[in-house]
């Protein structure tokens, strides 16, 4: 049975029909006390509290109810079970999907194929723990046997995203560790720039990335210009490529794309990141679905994409070091979930992932935020914040007011502006008459526009952990719920394949016929602009 056929889907169907349109947060909250107690769930971590506040959304008890009945239809503990055991719930690549294996902490046996995987990670766990040593304490040298200053991660994707992500958020915790920069772009600008900056006799690269055949072009060429200096890479076909003598590559595959993080803050560091996403990992695998994180979060997108239409997804950040947070999950969230095939091989007949996009707050107030106060679409949204920052200044003066932004945005985006309480405050700066006629419609916010907060301690490594861990499992289970494998990318891989060929038609003069029109004209318009 499809969702759009689940009953517990049509409950909701019906129920968003009779009702949906008259649901006024603002008049829920003057209705009922206890509506943030009911709608908040506070995590204890070891590491401090995070809380999610998901009172002001579009919700009430019997939808809420009703989202948790449709998750408990669509199986999603079931598939949670297969995902935690090891099951190869990655069909069109047969693969086991094992990012939760890699901070298995409590090192609970986690079985592929009938074999355990978890004393395999223990030891790759082991043998980065002494390289990170060796890089940090100066002890492992460069080819002309100075120590390591520089580290570039060299990969794209999330294999760019995820460390540059976590390096920036956790810069804080990165003292007596080398420096550490990121190529990702096949732009030549993009490495030209960077190896401007470095000296190869005391920089490290890494060549960062998931694929052991090593076939994409970007990282492979940018990689390639990397020839006789060290080199960490997984790929065993690159190393032929480059010729490097095999003790200079470290087998580190699992954890390739956080190795410059590794490096840059310590090992000690980089296990309580795994720490926190093992905690979050357990919540999200006992935790009652009512009473879990990852699950709600899952459950209010759907209630929104799938029953309101909202096209897209807004993250907002209210701390510098998170800048590159929501680009990380724009790239996890879209290229898990923006898929139109079903696990059966249809297509869906309703809307699977979100677009995602944000900026930090309090950037975006001043960019985007017009458009979710008084546009024409919903945007629903989530705000982060910790309690704590990292640079109290001016005795906490800029946090405070930090903190008072990001409040008050979502109370405004709650509550919005009657026609009464516009008019009051035009009146009471002295406006009257045609004048405050004319200017009222543009003064009222219609309000009623969704937002989760989630407010954590401080952002630390275990707390960055949990709050990624999180966000994946809300990702995994909504792709659960619309039925995708969020776990392949096919959809880039024709872009990929075409590149491919277009590349050796750039090579002479000579005009190309090849393609569509509009691509003949592009090229033939390029190549008379080369020279
Ligand atoms: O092309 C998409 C993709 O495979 C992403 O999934 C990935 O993050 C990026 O490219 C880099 O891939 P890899 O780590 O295999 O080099």
């Amino acid at each position: 049975m499809g969702l759009t056929q689940d009953p517990n889907f049509q409950k909701l169907q019906d129920w968003y029909t009779a009702h949906a349109l008259n649901l006024n947060v603002r008049h829920m909250f003057e209705a009922d006390k206890e509506r943030f107690n009911k709608f908040s769930l506070t995590l204890n971590t070891e590491d401090g509290d995070i809380l999610l506040d998901y009172s002001k959304n579009l919700i009430t008890e019997e939808v809420m109810k009703m989202l948790i009945d449709l998750a408990k239809s669509r199986e999603i503990e079931a598939a949670r079970e297969r995902m935690f055991t090891g099951e190869k719930i990655n069909f069109t690549e047969g693969r086991a999907v094992l990012h939760v294996a890699l901070r298995n902490c409590s090192n609970t046996p986690i079985m592929v194929d009938g074999k355990d995987v978890m004393p395999e990670v223990n030891k790759v766990l082991e043998k980065m723990k002494g390289f990170c040593h060796r890089v940090r304490s100066g002890e492992w040298k460069g080819y002309t046997g100075k120590a390591i200053t520089d580290v570039v991660n060299v990969g794209i994707g999330g294999s760019d995203l995820g460390p540059l992500m976590v390096t920036e958020a956790l810069k804080p915790y990165s003292k007596g560790g080398p420096q550490v920069w990121f190529v990702s772009n096949i732009d030549g600008t993009h490495i030209a720039k960077t190896l401007a900056q470095l000296n190869a006799e005391t920089t490290l690269f890494i060549i960062a990335s998931k694929c052991f055949r090593f076939t994409l072009l970007d990282t492979q060429t940018s990689a390639e210009m990397y020839n006789r200096i060290f080199l960490i890479s997984t790929a065993p076909v690159l190393n032929i490529l480059l010729r490097l003598d095999p003790a200079d590559v470290q087998e580190f595959s699992p954890f390739i794309q956080l190795l410059c993080y590794i490096f840059s803050s310590g090992f000690d560091n980089f296990e309580k990141l795994l720490s926190g996403a093992h905690w979050m990992d357990k919540h999200f695998r006992s935790a009652p679905l009512d009473k879990n994180a990852p699950v709600l979060l899952a459950l209010l997108g759907i209630w929104y994409i799938n029953f309101f239409h909202a096209e897209t997804h807004t993250m907002l950040p209210y701390d510098q070091y998170m800048h590159r947070f929501t680009a990380y999950f724009q790239q996890g969230d879209m290229e898990s979930n923006g898929k139109y095939i079903t696990n059966h091989g249809a297509r869906v007949n309703y809307h699977t992932g979100p677009i995602v996009w944000g900026e930090p707050g309090t950037n975006g107030q001043h960019a985007f935020y017009q458009l979710i106060h008084q546009g024409t679409r919903m945007v629903p949204a989530d705000f982060l914040i910790p309690a704590q920052t990292q640079h109290p200044i001016r005795d906490n003066l800029h946090h405070k007011i930090l903190l008072a932004n990001f409040l008050a945005q979502t109370e405004a985006m709650m509550k919005g502006k009657t026609t009464e309480e516009a008019r009051k405050e035009l009146e009471a700066s002295g406006l009257s008459g045609e004048a405050l006629e004319k200017i009222l419609p543009h003064k009222v916010f219609q309000g009623n526009r969704p937002t989760n907060s989630i407010i954590f301690k401080k952002l630390t490594p275990y707390t960055l952990g949990a709050l990624i861990a999180m966000y994946e499992h809300k990702i995994f289970i909504q792709g659960v719920m619309w039925e995708i494998n969020s776990f392949d990318q096919w959809g880039v891989e024709l872009g990929k394949q075409l590149a491919k060929k277009i590349e050796p038609e750039l090579k002479d003069t000579a005009e190309v016929h090849s393609h569509d029109s509009s691509t003949n004209g592009l090229i033939n318009f390029l190549k008379k602009n080369f020279a």
